[in-house]
């Protein structure tokens, strides 16, 4: 490899771009979307999510320490670019979409009904940073849509077909078709050499 070095910036890749559902009570509810996001604990389960302090969504996700995370498909793709490109200050979000608002089951923020995976977050700590704002919530329900689950309840990667956003191009892509192995399968390949 020969390898050239830039300046620092945020080549990490692929991430998922979610739409992130919030809501002042008695408000319209709001969508934005996030590539600033990932998970950072396993028990309890929590994410983060980096959000900028102009945004319409900030000060919404912050006074009500509450949203949802939605994720996207190849599908959703259109809507999920509208949602980053346009504000809920200008537009209501949800009618612009065609989006549909629905109950979740332990936030007041609706979740997207369209979107296979919700995540409903509850805010623990906001960590200034920068130019982002990072929100680090826990998972306090999670819905996924029977149409992307296999007969015995596992997800189905390929019927999930996840938007991907790759952050130095500023592309979106989709198409996970390709297994290449389970967690830990180098482990049992190590136990049979050590074997032999
Ligand atoms: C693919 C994509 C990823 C984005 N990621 C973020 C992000 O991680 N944090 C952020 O503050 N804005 C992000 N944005 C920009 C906001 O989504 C955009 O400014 C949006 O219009 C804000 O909506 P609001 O003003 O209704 O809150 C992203 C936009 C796109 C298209």
């Amino acid at each position: 490899m020969a390898k050239k070095i830039f300046e620092p910036m945020t080549a990490l890749i692929p991430l998922p771009a979610v739409m992130v559902s919030c809501q002042k009570p008695g408000d319209k509810p709001n969508i934005i979307t996030i590539a600033w996001t990932g998970i950072a604990c396993s028990e309890p389960p929590m994410l983060s999510i980096g959000v900028r302090k102009n945004r319409f969504s900030y000060d919404i996700i912050k006074s009500t320490g509450e949203f949802v995370v939605n994720l996207t498909t190849r599908d959703l793709a259109r809507v999920t670019d509208l949602c980053g490109v346009i504000s809920g200050h200008d537009e209501d979000k949800f009618k612009l979409t065609g989006l549909t608002p629905s109950p979740s089951s332990k936030v007041k923020v609706p979740l997207i009904a369209e979107c296979p995976i919700n995540l409903e977050c509850q805010t623990r700590t906001v960590l200034e940073l920068g130019s982002h704002d990072l929100f680090v919530a826990e998972i306090v329900a999670t819905h996924i849509d029977e149409s992307v689950l296999d007969d015995e309840d596992h997800l189905d990667i390929k019927k999930l077909d996840p938007l991907i956003y790759c952050t130095k191009t500023r592309q979106y892509w989709a198409g996970l078709t390709q297994f290449v192995g389970r967690y830990g399968y180098t482990a049992i390949e190590n136990r049979d050499r050590k074997k032999s």
